[in-house]
């Protein structure tokens, strides 16, 4: 039986997972490849650390003599950051090497360009695992882009972000409570402001794009948010509504224009990311042929998103089709200024040009607060809450529904 070598570029949480099952599935894999898997070699950072690698395997800090093994079919890399993962895989290409990779901000930031280098040199390159971990989205997406045009995502995309904003709500905690309590179950970085600043879910938001439209947006047209400042009255407000809060990465398509959104919105029972709670993804997306699907799973996790990867493997080994489907015509990103729905809290007699859907005087901790649903437009609200800087304001999120109960009061 003839032989694949595959080299693994980091041996943390993920490429561990990936030896693991390289290790465990070696029958599994056999029969799909005809093929013996290989794993040749293993790049990290620290020699000094005790690994659990079969001693008869290269383990080295130093790329050139992973790049050294002769006959290297696969390169895997889950490093964290754009380089030095970037500065490898392209030699890894230049090789002739196919390469997979787990690193969002990396591919965020270099797919286009690993991309196209792949395709001079007639490899494949695949990043199943660099959005939303074990779901498969990417392998979703490919396959309904044949004939769809996918109009909408709006995702759930970031586990730790979610897992805080459920852990706020089911203990009643505050922000950094529940951000100790990420932190303690291992789903929080000691420094967590990729997830919790918006960064991570940025990055995936921006793969998906470039996936489906051949095209980034410009990143200075994106407005990204994290989760720091909801606290929890605004979760007990919004829920009295009937909403939940979560942190929302939406892509909307309209007539060529292109808005991509990063940042907490209410979202309604109906709403297909309302029930999605704890450390799990979910992708609600909306194609103009089949309509609304939704794919929910674990987002990150050593397994889960080993499992991307060996999947992405199997497909590379192969030879499935991979390339992403490009949409012709010009791409502009929008700050679109139409009149959409915002949950507002706070105490504001301001006129404004536009709607309250809905009001209610609530009680909040002894304090009277004013929570509205207002319809205006983007540069309207703006207006207001320069105005009133102690407004708070949410999006609601396209395909949510508006209360029909009325607001309850809380002590
Ligand atoms: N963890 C998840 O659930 C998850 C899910 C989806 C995607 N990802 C992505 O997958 C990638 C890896 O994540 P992870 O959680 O596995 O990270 P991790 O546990 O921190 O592991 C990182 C690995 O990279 C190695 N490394 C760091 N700097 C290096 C360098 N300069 N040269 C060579 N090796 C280097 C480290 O070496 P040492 O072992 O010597 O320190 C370690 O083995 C990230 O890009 C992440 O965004 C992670």
């Amino acid at each position: 039986m003839g032989k694949i070598k595959v080299a693994l570029l980091g041996f943390g949480t993920v490429g561990s997972g990936v030896y693991e099952i390289i290790q465990s599935y070696q029958e599994r894999l056999d029969i799909l490849l005809g093929k013996r898997v290989e794993v040749s070699g293993v790049l990290i950072h620290d020699e000094k650390k005790e690994r659990n690698i079969n001693p008869e395997i290269l383990v080295t800090s130093d790329i050139n003599q992973i790049l050294a093994i002769p006959d290297l079919d696969v390169v895997i890399e889950a490093i964290v950051g754009v380089e030095p993962g970037y500065t490898y895989l392209s030699k890894a290409i230049d090789k002739g090497c196919h390469i997979i990779t787990a690193n969002k901000e990396l591919f965020a930031h270099k797919g286009r360009e690993l991309k196209q280098r792949a395709s001079e040199n007639n490899v494949r390159v695949s990043y199943e695992a660099s959005v939303a971990g074990g779901i498969p989205i990417i392998g979703t997406l490919r396959q309904l882009l044949k004939v769809n045009s996918v109009v909408q995502i709006e995702a759930i995309l970031n586990g730790t972000s979610n897992f805080i904003l459920s852990d706020i709500r089911n203990t009643q905690s505050s922000f950094q409570d529940a951000l100790q309590s990420a932190q303690d179950k291992g789903y929080a970085e000691a420094d967590p402001s990729n997830d919790i600043d918006g960064h991570d879910a940025f990055y995936k938001i921006v793969i998906l794009s470039e996936l489906l439209f051949g095209q980034q947006p410009d990143w200075e047209s994106i407005t990204r948010k994290g989760i720091r400042d909801i606290a929890l009255n605004h979760i007990s407000l919004a829920e009295s509504f009937g909403f939940r809060i979560k942190h929302v990465a939406s892509l909307t398509y309209k007539n060529k224009n292109l808005k991509v959104e990063v940042g907490p919105k209410v979202v309604s029972e109906d709403h297909p990311l309302y029930s999605v709670e704890g450390v799990d993804n979910a992708i609600a997306l909306t194609g103009n042929l089949v309509g609304q699907l939704k794919l929910q799973g674990p987002g990150a996790g050593k397994f889960p998103t080993a499992s991307a990867i060996i999947e992405d493997f199997v497909t590379v080994i192969n030879g499935e089709q991979q390339s992403d489907p490009l949409k012709g015509g010009t791409l502009t990103s929008i700050s679109e200024d139409s009149t959409q729905t915002w949950f507002v809290i706070g105490n504001s007699d301001d006129p404004f040009e536009g709607v309250t859907l809905f009001e209610e005087s609530i009680s909040d901790q002894g304090k009277h607060v004013t929570a509205r649903l207002i319809k205006t437009n983007r540069s309207e609200l703006e207006r207001l809450t320069l105005k009133n800087s102690d407004l708070v304001v949410y999006p609601v999120a396209s395909s949510s529904s508006l209360p029909i109960r009325k607001a309850v009061v809380t002590a």
